[in-house]
């Protein structure tokens, strides 16, 4: 693994820090192909980047015309449920800005597995040539070190497939659609966003020990960038 490693001092800079890449990942992609393709998470840490995009100071930098909007993972919520990561980003962010073309997972789908086909069969329908490969993927980590809807110990981690339906075990929803490692490492460029202190021990085991057994240690993109942004807090256990 051999990330970059972005460090910020609070979560408003890492928002800062998030957009500026985008930016500059945007620049790239839609001068060579004409389109930004943004596979986004959900939990709260991406809250403020979302806010920040939509904000004066940076909707017009942003060319968001040209951008396709993709998820990471999904719960089986519908898309107007508190608990819906397509809400957290429609509500703070797509709502407000001219966006391209919007693709959300249809997780509240009652068969599962038709759903992830289904998500899969709308990605491989949007790349040419065939590979899925996001121009910029949004991820967070958990304290457990789960990303996306990847857990530790779980099948969906060896999946050759590029979208899974997964169970959560001892969370209110526990059904969720995941992409999976394969779609993760295929990308040109992943970005995590880790703010707080509750993570800084798993960042460690992370970054510093590569400790295999956490699903957020197994996403290396094949060729593409692996970015880390984090605050104080998280990375308050790097250096010891
Ligand atoms: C989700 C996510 C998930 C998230 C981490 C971190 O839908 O919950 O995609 O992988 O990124 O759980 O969540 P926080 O940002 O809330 O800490």
């Amino acid at each position: 693994m051999n990330p970059e490693i972005v460090y910020c001092e609070y979560p408003d800079d890492v928002a800062e820090a998030a957009a500026a890449l985008l930016l500059e990942l945007q620049e790239e992609a839609i001068a060579e192909r004409g389109v930004f393709r943004i596979a986004l998470s959900g939990g709260s840490t991406p809250a403020l980047l979302f806010k920040l995009l939509a904000s004066a100071d940076w909707r017009d930098e942003m060319d968001f015309a040209n951008w396709e909007v993709f998820w990471v993972d999904e719960r089986a919520v519908a898309p107007t449920h508190k608990d819906s990561n397509y809400k957290l980003a429609h509500d703070l962010l797509l709502s407000k800005i001219p966006v391209g073309e919007v693709f959300r997972m249809p997780a509240e789908h009652e068969n599962a597995r038709e759903a992830a086909e289904s998500y899969a069969r709308t990605l491989k329908g949007r790349f040419t040539p065939k590979t899925i490969s996001f121009d910029a993927v949004l991820l967070g980590m958990g304290a457990d070190g789960h990303t996306a809807s990847l857990f530790p110990g779980t099948p969906a981690l060896e999946s050759g497939a590029v979208v899974e339906a997964v169970e959560v075990q001892g969370n209110a929803i526990p059904q969720r659609l995941t992409l999976t490692l394969r779609a993760l490492n295929s990308a040109q460029a992943v970005i995590f966003l880790v703010t707080g202190a509750e993570k800084s021990a798993r960042l460690r085991d992370v970054l510093i020990d590569n400790d295999y057994r956490y699903p957020a240690t197994r996403v290396n993109p094949h060729e593409g960038r692996l970015i880390w942004i984090v605050d104080d807090e998280a990375a308050s256990e790097l250096s010891d």
